[in-house]
C-alpha cells in the first residue's frame, strides 16, 4: 500500500505561490508514494473550550480525520512578517489537541519556505521548525528549502518552469523520500 504524504500549503490566496509549489509536487511522488493536498480553507481558529467543552466543530472533525490517515507531510510556508502565516499554525493547533491526542506525532515532515523576496522565507522556515520539533515530527534537516524569487518559477498557466529551482525541488522530494523511509513511524 502506497505511503499517502500530505502536502499543506499555508496560504488561502487563489493564486497562491505555495499552492502552485504543492500542485508542482503531486506530479513528484515517487513509485510507492501518494502525495495528497490538504485544504486548510474551513478551519476556524483554534478555541481549547471547543475541545473542552465537547463543542468541537465539524471542520476540525473532518481536518484531524484527515490528517491521521497521513503517513508524513510537506509543509509549503509563505512568510509573514518573518514568521509562519496564521492559517498554518492554526492547523498545527487544530491538529495538536485535544492534549495526548495530536494527529502529527512521529510522522516525518519537511519544510520547503518560499518567497518572492531573496530570502526564501528563512524566518518562516525556522519558525515552523521550531514547532514541529515540539510536535515530535522529525523534520528533514537537509537540504533545506529556502525558494527565493518564487514569483518568477512559474509561468503563466502556473506550471513550474524548467531550470534550476524546479531540479533542486525535485532533489529535495527524493531526499524527503530517503528522509521519510528512514524515520517512518
Ligand atoms: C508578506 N510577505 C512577506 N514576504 C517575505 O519574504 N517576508 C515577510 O516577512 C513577508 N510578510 C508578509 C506579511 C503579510 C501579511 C503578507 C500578506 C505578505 C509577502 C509574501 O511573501 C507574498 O505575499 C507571498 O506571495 C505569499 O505567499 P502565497 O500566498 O503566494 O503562497
Amino acid at each position: 500500500m502506497s505511503k499517502i504524504i500530505g502536502i499543506i500549503a499555508g496560504s488561502l490566496r487563489k493564486e497562491s505561490f505555495s499552492k502552485k509549489i504543492g500542485k508542482a509536487l503531486l506530479a513528484m511522488a515517487p513509485e510507492g508514494f501518494e502525495f495528497k493536498t490538504i485544504r486548510l480553507d474551513d478551519l476556524p481558529i483554534y478555541n481549547q473550550d471547543f475541545d473542552d467543552n465537547n463543542e468541537v466543530p465539524e471542520a476540525y472533525t473532518t481536518f484531524r480525520n484527515e490528517v491521521k490517515k497521513l503517513d508524513g507531510f510537506i509543509f509549503i510556508t509563505p512568510e509573514y512578517n518573518r514568521s509562519v502565516p496564521a492559517v498554518l499554525k492554526n492547523a498545527l493547533d487544530v491538529g495538536s489537541r485535544p492534549y495526548g491526542k495530536s494527529v502529527w506525532d512521529g510522522k516525518p515532515g519537511a519544510i520547503f519556505s518560499n518567497s518572492p523576496g531573496a530570502v526564501g522565507g528563512f524566518g518562516a522556515n525556522h519558525h515552523l521548525r521550531q514547532s514541529l520539533v515540539f510536535l515530535n515530527i522529525p523534520v528533514m534537516q537537509q537540504p533545506e528549502v529556502y525558494l527565493a524569487k518564487i514569483n518568477e518559477l512559474f509561468d503563466e498557466s502556473g506550471t513550474i518552469k524548467e531550470g534550476e529551482t524546479k531540479d533542486f525541488i525535485k532533489k529535495a522530494v527524493d531526499a524527503y523520500v530517503i528522509w521519510f523511509n528512514q524515520n517512518q513511524k
